[in-house]
């Protein structure tokens, strides 16, 4: 249902070709676009990309300027291909901290494709995991009606930014790094993780096709014994 991506390894991509930083992450737009249309064509329902953290402004400027032009363009070039593909986005992270015309681009997309039934693609923007949390808390204390011993970790989910969508079943890092990086930490309890030495600008449909098979395999059993009756406690 749900696959989510850490899309890394752009800068030594474009280091390896002797290229600004930059271009990998351009060349990794195009991976996006290869992997949103597989995701689509599997049936697949969600796709989140991790594609601006919060840990991110910690880049040069120039770096970071580029990355959400990047981001601007692709919404404002894409818009009409989601619409067609019946694709619908949505942006989880900080809102507020995103620069201001990428956020009107944003929204304007999000409003267009709103009521689209196919997958949607979740873009982790200004995003970190640990923030979600206590944002999480923040609000369940501004609800002042709310009653703390009734509060459990279902009712607590619906505060995330990801209170609509189900959590991630497999979680894709490319370029080789064994970590989560902030990412949808409360939603990734009991994610299948996937990990490919490729570089994010080179990963292509048969990657995704690699990792469904491998997840296929894997038997996922939520912290109890596959074939065997829970205790009677
Ligand atoms: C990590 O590689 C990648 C990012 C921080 C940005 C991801 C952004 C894109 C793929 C471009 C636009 C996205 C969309 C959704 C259109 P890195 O720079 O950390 O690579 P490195 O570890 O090799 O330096």
């Amino acid at each position: 249902r749900h696959i989510a991506v850490i899309m890394d390894g752009n800068g030594r991509w474009a280091a390896s070709r002797n290229l600004p930083r930059i271009e990998g992450h351009r060349a990794g737009t195009k991976a996006v676009q290869e992997i949103v249309e597989t995701c689509g064509r599997l049936g697949i329902k969600f796709l989140t990309l991790y594609a601006f953290s919060k840990e991110n402004w910690k880049r040069p400027a120039r770096e970071v300027s580029r990355l959400w032009n990047l981001l601007e363009d692709y919404l404002r070039k894409k818009d009409q291909e989601l619409v067609k593909n019946k694709i619908r986005l949505l942006a989880i992270g900080q809102r507020n901290g995103i620069p201001a015309s990428v956020r009107k681009e944003l929204e304007k997309v999000e409003g267009m494709t709103r009521d689209l039934d196919g997958l949607t693609v979740v873009l982790a923007l200004n995003y970190s995991g640990r923030a979600e949390i206590v944002d999480a808390v923040k609000r369940i204390f501004r609800e002042r009606n709310i009653d703390l011993d009734r509060l459990d970790e279902q009712t607590f989910a619906r505060y995330l930014y990801t209170a609509s969508i189900p959590d991630p079943d497999l979680l894709i890092r490319t370029s080789g790094e064994l970590r989560v990086s902030n990412f949808l930490l409360w939603q990734m309890a009991y994610s299948e993780i996937w990990i490919t030495p490729v570089f994010w600008p080179d990963f292509r449909r048969l990657h995704v096709l690699q990792a469904l098979v491998d997840y296929q395999k894997r038997e996922r059993r939520f912290g109890a014994v596959h074939g065997q009756p829970a205790a009677d406690v």
